[in-house]
C-alpha cells in the first residue's frame, strides 16, 4: 500500500480524534514554516546578516545567482566547454534552460527540468572556482530527492512508494537555507512574538547545540529512503511522509536502521571498516588508525569531524562557540579564526590544525574539524578566492 493512503487514513482518524479533543479544550495552533522574508520586518540585523552569508545563497535562481566566470566560459572557444546533457534523462540543454544553480563559493552546479518526474536534474558538468575550469560531474539522481532537504528549508516528503522507490514527491517551503532550518517552524512566533514559541540554538545543551547544524554537516547513506530514481539517499527522510524535520529535534534518535551515519551510531563506529561500506568519506591510513581520529575526506562532513574532537567530547563548545551567522547592532560578527586564541597560545593556529582535507571539487578541499594533535597536509581551500561575481 502506499504511504500516502495510509497518511489519508490516519489523516482521517486523527481528524475525528482531534474533532473529539477539541470539544474538550481550545486547540493549540500547529506551528508551521513561514519563510524568512516573515521574521525580516522584527528581526532586520539577523535578517541582513543571514542575507550576507552562503546559507542564504545555495540554491538560487539562474538570474541572480550564476557566476560570470562561469558563463564567460560557458562554450567559449571549445577548449573548456560548458555542460550540454541532463544527467538523468540524457537530453541535451543550452544555458537558457538552466532554472536554478547550487553554490558559488567553491563550485557551481546547474539544475535544469526533469520532464519524466517534473523534478530538478543536474546537468554534466560543474564550475570549479579554484581552477576556473569546467569539470565532470556525474549526479544521476533528481535534486529534490537528493540534495533538497539540505539545501532547502520546510522540506518534506509528500508521497513515497516504497515498494517501488520511484514515486517520490516532495516540497518546500524556500530554497536556500532560512531562518526555520535552525529555528524551527515559525508561525506561531510571528503572531505571538514570544521567546517560548522559537527555537534559539543558543538556549540548548551543549551538544544539542551542535546538532543543530549537524542535521546538514554530515554525510551518511540513506537505504531505507530512495530518490525518484531508486537509489539510497544521501540526507534524512522526513521523519515521516509530510512531516517536516525541526530544528531542535533530536535526529539522531528518530533515523531508521537503514540508515548508515558513521560516528553517530553505535554501530557504525569510526574505524578501517568504513573504507568498505562508504567508500572515501575518511581517510583511512595508518596515523589514523593508530590515534582513532579519522579525519573528513569529503565536504560537508564537519559534525563527524568535530564528534572526535577533544572540543566536543569535554563539552566545551559547540559549532557556535565560533560561528554565527549572525551580526549587527552591538554585536560584532564571528571571526572563527580569531576563536583559538582566546584559549591557546599562538602555535595554535587555524593553518596548523585546520588542514582542508575534505574535497569538495577538483583540487579544492575544506577544513577539518577534527583539531587533531598531529593532522595531514591538507590541499588547497577557499581562502585564495574572492566572493563570487555574479552575471546579472
Ligand atoms: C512581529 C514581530 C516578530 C516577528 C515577525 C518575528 N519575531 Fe522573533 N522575536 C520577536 C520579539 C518581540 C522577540 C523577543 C521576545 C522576548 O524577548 O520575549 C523575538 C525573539 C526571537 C528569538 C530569540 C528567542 C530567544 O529564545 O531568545 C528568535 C530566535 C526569533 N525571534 C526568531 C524569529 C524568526 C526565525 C522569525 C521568522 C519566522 C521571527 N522571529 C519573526 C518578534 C518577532
Ligand atoms: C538546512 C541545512 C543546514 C543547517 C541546519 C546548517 N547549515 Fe551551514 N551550510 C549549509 C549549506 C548548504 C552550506 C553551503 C552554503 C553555500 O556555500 O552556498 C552551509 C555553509 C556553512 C558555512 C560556510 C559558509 C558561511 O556562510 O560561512 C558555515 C561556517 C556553516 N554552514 C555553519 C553552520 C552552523 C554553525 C550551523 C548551525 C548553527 C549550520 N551551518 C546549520 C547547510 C546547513
Ligand atoms: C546532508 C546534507 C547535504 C546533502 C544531502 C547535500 N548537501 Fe550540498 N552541502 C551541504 C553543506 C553543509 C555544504 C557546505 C559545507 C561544506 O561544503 O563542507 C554543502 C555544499 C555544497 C556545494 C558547494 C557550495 C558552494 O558555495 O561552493 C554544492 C555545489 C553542493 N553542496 C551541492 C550538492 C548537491 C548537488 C547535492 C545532491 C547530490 C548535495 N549538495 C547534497 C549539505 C548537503
Ligand atoms: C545557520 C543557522 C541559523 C540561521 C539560518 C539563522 N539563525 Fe538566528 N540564530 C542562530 C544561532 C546559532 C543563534 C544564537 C546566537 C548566535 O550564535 O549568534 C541565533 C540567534 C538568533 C536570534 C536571537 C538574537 C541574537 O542575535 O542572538 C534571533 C532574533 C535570530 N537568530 C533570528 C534569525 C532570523 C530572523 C534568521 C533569518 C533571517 C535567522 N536567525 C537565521 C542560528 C541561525
Ligand atoms: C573555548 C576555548 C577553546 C577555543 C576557543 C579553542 N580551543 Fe582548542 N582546545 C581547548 C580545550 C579545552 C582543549 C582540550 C585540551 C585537553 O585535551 O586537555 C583543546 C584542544 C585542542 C587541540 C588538541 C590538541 C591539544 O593540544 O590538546 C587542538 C589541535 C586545538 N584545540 C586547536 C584549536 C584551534 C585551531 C582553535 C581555533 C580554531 C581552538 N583550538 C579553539 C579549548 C579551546
Ligand atoms: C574551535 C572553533 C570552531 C568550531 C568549534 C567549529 N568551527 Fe567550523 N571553522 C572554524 C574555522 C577557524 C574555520 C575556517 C574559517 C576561515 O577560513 O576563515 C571554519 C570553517 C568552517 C566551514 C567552512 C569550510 C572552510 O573550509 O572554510 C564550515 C562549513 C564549518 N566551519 C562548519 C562548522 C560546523 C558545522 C561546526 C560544528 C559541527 C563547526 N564548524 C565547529 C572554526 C570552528
Amino acid at each position: 500500500m502506499k504511504y500516502k493512503s495510509l497518511v489519508a487514513v490516519a489523516s482521517v482518524v486523527l481528524l475525528f480524534a482531534g474533532l473529539a479533543e477539541a470539544a474538550k479544550k481550545a486547540p493549540v495552533a500547529k506551528k508551521d514554516f513561514v519563510g524568512s522574508k516573515a521574521c525580516k520586518k522584527c528581526h532586520v540585523d539577523e535578517y541582513n546578516s543571514w542575507k550576507e552569508s552562503y546559507h542564504s545563497k545555495i540554491v538560487q535562481p539562474k538570474k541572480r545567482g550564476i557566476l560570470r566566470e562561469a558563463v564567460e566560459k560557458w562554450a567559449g572557444d571549445g577548449t573548456n566547454p560548458g555542460p550540454t546533457t541532463g544527467n538523468v534523462t540524457g537530453g541535451t540543454f543550452k544555458l537558457e534552460d538552466v532554472q536554478f544553480v547550487v553554490g558559488s563559493r567553491w563550485k557551481q552546479r546547474y539544475l535544469v527540468k526533469n520532464e519524466l518526474t517534473g523534478n530538478l536534474q543536474f546537468l554534466n558538468m560543474q564550475f570549479n572556482r579554484s581552477t576556473g575550469k569546467w569539470e565532470k560531474y556525474g549526479q544521476k539522481n533528481d535534486w529534490n530527492t537528493m540534495c533538497a532537504s539540505c539545501h532547502t528549508t520546510g522540506y518534506r516528503i509528500t508521497e513515497y512508494d516504497e515498494t517501488a522507490g520511484k514515486t517520490v514527491k516532495s516540497k518546500f517551503v524556500e530554497m536556500s537555507v532560512g531562518c526555520e532550518a535552525c529555528h524551527g517552524p515559525g508561525s506561531v512566533h510571528v503572531k505571538t512574538r514570544k521567546k517560548k514559541d522559537i527555537f534559539n540554538p543558543a538556549g540548548v545543551d551543549i551538544m544539542a547545540q551542535s546538532r543543530v547544524c549537524g542535521y546538514c554537516h554530515i554525510r551518511l547513506e540513506n537505504e531505507k529512503w530512495k530518490s525518484a530514481q531508486g537509489n539510497p539517499r544521501e540526507d534524512f527522510p522526513a521523519p515521516k511522509v509530510g512531516e517536516a524535520y525541526i530544528a531542535g529535534t533530536d535526529w539522531t534518535k528518530w533515523y531508521p536502521e537503514e540508515v548508515i551515519i558513521p560516528g553517530v551510531q553505535a554501530k557504525h563506529p569510526f574505524d578501517a571498516e568504513y573504507v568498505g561500506d562508504l567508500k572515501g568519506l575518511f581517510k583511512i591510513d595508518e596515523a589514523a588508525k593508530a590515534s582513532g581520529v579519522y579525519e573528513e575526506a569529503k565536504h560537508h562532513q564537519e559534525y563527524q569531524g568535530f564528534i572526535q574532537s577533544a572540543h566536543f567530547k569535554k563539552g566545551e563548545m559547540s559549532c557556535i562557540t565560533c560561528h554565527s551567522p549572525h551580526a549587527g547592532k552591538g554585536k560584532l560578527k564571528k571571526m572563527p579564526k580569531d576563536a583559538c586564541a582566546k584559549c591557546h597560545d599562538a602555535s595554535y593556529t587555524v593553518e596548523k590544525y585546520m588542514p582542508n582535507t575534505g574535497q569538495t571539487a577538483g583540487n579544492l578541499f575544506v577544513r577539518s574539524h577534527t583539531f587533531n594533535k598531529t593532522p595531514r597536509k591538507g590541499g588547497p581551500g577557499a581562502a585564495e578566492m574572492g566572493p563570487p561575481n555574479y552575471y546579472h
